[in-house]
């Protein structure tokens, strides 16, 4: 497929077949993934691999048991880690100064890099993805099951496997590019041009609008999906969570 051609049809897969992925074929595409850019070549991430029943059943919960976890052949969580950084740093008599913000953004950032050009490389070799946002929500409870030591934090997790049914063409609506592309300085839209960009999406998800009963799509995302006490709890939760591994 050509490049643009699959980035531009590329989507999110939430269901999968019960085909299995070979330990082998994961670590071939994590170590390509690893070849992603990071801050200073330091590597500060390690994803954990679920491939066991059990152990999906016990994460499913965290991700307010979406379907897409038990169904997926691998769940994999990826990780901010300075664990392992920084025990190289002090066996080499070399005091680590990462207990800060900015190293945190650093990670997060690298982790995220890590995580998306798995996916691409999954994409590209046939698999389904699926990100889980749910791991910020519920960090504590899947860094528990997945005993993370001191200094290794959830960031988001990914599942993969081959789609149930065939890959249908055509990617996921996105805003036009001249509404996310400024040249040389940013340009403001007005707000008749910003409804307009999101028009579209507006039109295909109306059903939304009449199934929670409210009266714009806007509001679906502010007041059903992303509502702000919800959001206020799991930042505080996930801000606990930094805090105790050193943040
Ligand atoms: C950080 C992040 C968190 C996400 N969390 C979820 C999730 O919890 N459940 C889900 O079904 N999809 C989740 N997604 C997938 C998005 O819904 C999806 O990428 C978006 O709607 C665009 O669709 P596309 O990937 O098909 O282009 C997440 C994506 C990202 C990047």
């Amino acid at each position: 497929m050509e490049r643009q051609e699959y980035f531009l049809n590329r989507h999110t897969v939430r269901s999968y077949s019960d085909a299995a992925i070979s330990d082998d074929i994961l670590a071939r595409m994590i170590e390509a993934a690893s070849h992603a850019p990071n801050t200073g070549n330091m590597q500060w991430y390690s994803v954990i691999v679920t491939k066991d029943a059990g152990q999906k059943k016990r994460l499913a919960p965290a991700h307010f048991n979406q379907p897409t976890v038990e169904s997926a052949a691998a769940v994999l969580t990826f990780c901010i880690d300075l664990s392992r950084f920084e025990k190289w740093c002090r066996a080499s008599d070399a005091e680590p100064g990462f207990e800060n913000f900015q190293s945190f953004i650093a990670a997060m950032i690298d982790t995220s890099l890590f995580a998306q050009q798995f996916c691409t490389v999954a994409e590209m070799n046939g698999y389904g993805t699926c990100y889980l946002g749910t791991t910020t929500y519920n960090a504590p409870q899947i860094a528990e099951v997945l005993k993370l030591p001191h200094r290794v934090v959830p960031v988001t997790t990914v599942t993969v496997g081959i789609p149930a049914n065939d890959m249908q063409e055509g990617g996921t609506w996105r805003l036009p590019v001249e509404a996310i592309m400024h040249s040389e300085a940013y340009t403001e839209p007005s707000e008749a041009q910003i409804k307009e960009w999101y028009a579209p999406l507006e039109h295909d998800s109306q059903h939304f609008v009449d199934e929670n009963d409210k009266s714009s799509l806007a509001q679906v995302f502010t007041d059903v999906r992303y509502p702000r006490a919800s959001a206020e709890y799991f930042s505080q939760v996930y801000h606990n969570l930094l805090k105790e591994n050193g943040f």
